[in-house]
């Protein structure tokens, strides 16, 4: 693998596994990522950021780099988060701390950007605008990208762009997947209660039966997508859990439903909640049953700015060559909370192959998650190219 646009080339390749493995083997939980952060400051320092802004949405970190030439202020972020996961794989990486594990690959975006950060530096007359390096705590599913947006991340110095990148075991590494307009899915979660009129289960006539509403609802509820949203926009409404009663003769007081809602498109996404709520509505009137809906916008979906995408697909043709840089149509509906940061301001988030022969092929959030630590190189090389782009 290159790292071409860096200089030094295997001594990185070397740097950066070094890195990844340090943090692989010393994972910490979403918002709690302590001894990451401290890590990562000392580093830092070592290179010679001395203002650094750190307990940013809790344990993140912001360095600035000033560029000679004039340009945009870029943001590159890596999160720094592991999972409740003990991991089953037996490399002498392996996590050394009981029921947690970087089986999502951040642990190598880490890697990377801390690299880009020591590079860059020592060529920071070459870079044209200005760089933020953001390492921000609790991707998943604690929103850290929103308590960073909310302890100023995107101010002093005002963020023009954002550029974010995934390790993917999807693509081979070696790959990059680059696609337009929306890349991840928004994730919202609803919470339905059912309430009826309890009885004895061979006397229905004097009871409301929740749980036959509860069974329509879970029915009906898929007629939302197959019959209310064009086939060509993606979405999904997933009803996750379903509890009702307690024992088989008996016709329970409620039921409660909870579900995740997904889609790409920003109205596509408002819509859902009013679509949800009037189904939910006829069959409580139908059913004579009363009702109490919540909804939570939780994740927006990840939208891509041709500009800024415009920018990463030049460095991934210069990186990897043009017939390695693909558009992921596998692209699943995760979700991702650097949508908050790209919400606000342009942003690209493209994925890094890291699949190998014999390693990266699991997926991920998987106990036996591992990466082909080439990709590490590949990541560098967007990271440090796009900076120096401009
Ligand atoms: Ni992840």
């Amino acid at each position: 693998m290159t790292t071409r646009l860096a200089p030094g080339g295997e001594d990185l390749l070397d740097e950066l596994v070094r890195y990844r493995r340090h943090f692989h083997q010393h994972p910490e939980l979403s918002l709690q990522e302590h001894a990451t952060a401290g890590f990562i400051e000392r580093e830092l320092h070592a290179f010679g950021y001395d203002s650094l802004r750190t307990g940013v949405g809790k344990t993140g970190i912001l360095a600035t780099l000033v560029g000679g030439r004039t340009g945009p202020v870029t943001l590159l972020r890596a999160d720094m988060d592991a999972l409740p996961i003990e991991e089953l794989n037996d490399a002498p990486y392996r996590s050394r701390n009981a029921g947690v594990m970087h089986a999502c690959g951040h642990d190598g975006h880490m890697a990377i950007l801390l690299t880009a950060a020591r590079v860059l530096r020592e060529r920071a007359t070459d870079i044209a605008g200005t760089v933020v390096f953001c390492f921000q705590p609790g991707e998943e599913g604690y929103a850290g990208n929103k308590l960073m947006i909310e302890d100023g991340a995107l101010e002093n110095p005002h963020v023009d762009r954002t550029v974010a990148l995934h390790l993917y075991s999807g693509l081979d590494a070696g790959r990059i997947g680059v696609r337009d307009g929306p890349f991840f899915a928004s994730s919202d979660r609803f919470e339905i209660d059912l309430a009826g009129k309890g009885g004895h289960g061979a006397m229905p006539q004097s009871a409301v039966d929740p749980v036959v509403g509860a069974a329509y609802l879970v029915t009906l509820l898929q007629s939302i997508v197959s019959r209310e949203v064009a086939p060509q926009q993606p979405a999904v409404v997933t009803v996750g859990a379903l509890q009702a009663g307690t024992t088989f003769n008996v016709i329970p007081e409620r039921a409660a439903l909870q579900g995740t809602v997904r889609a790409f498109d920003a109205a596509v996404r408002q819509q859902l909640p009013e679509r949800i709520e009037r189904v939910v509505a006829g069959l409580a009137e139908a059913m004579r049953l009363e009702y109490r809906f919540q909804y939570h916008f939780v994740y927006p979906p990840t939208v891509n700015d041709a500009a800024v995408n415009g920018v990463v697909r030049e460095v991934a043709r210069e990186v990897v060559g043009a017939q390695d840089v693909v558009d992921p149509h596998d692209t699943v509906m995760w979700s991702e909370d650097m949508s908050f940061m790209q919400e606000q301001r342009p942003g690209a988030y493209f994925l890094v192959g890291s699949r190998g022969h014999r390693q990266g092929g699991t997926p991920q959030h998987s106990a036996h998650f591992d990466i082909d630590e080439r990709a590490l190189g590949v990541g560098l090389d967007m990271m440090v190219g796009v900076a120096l782009h401009g």
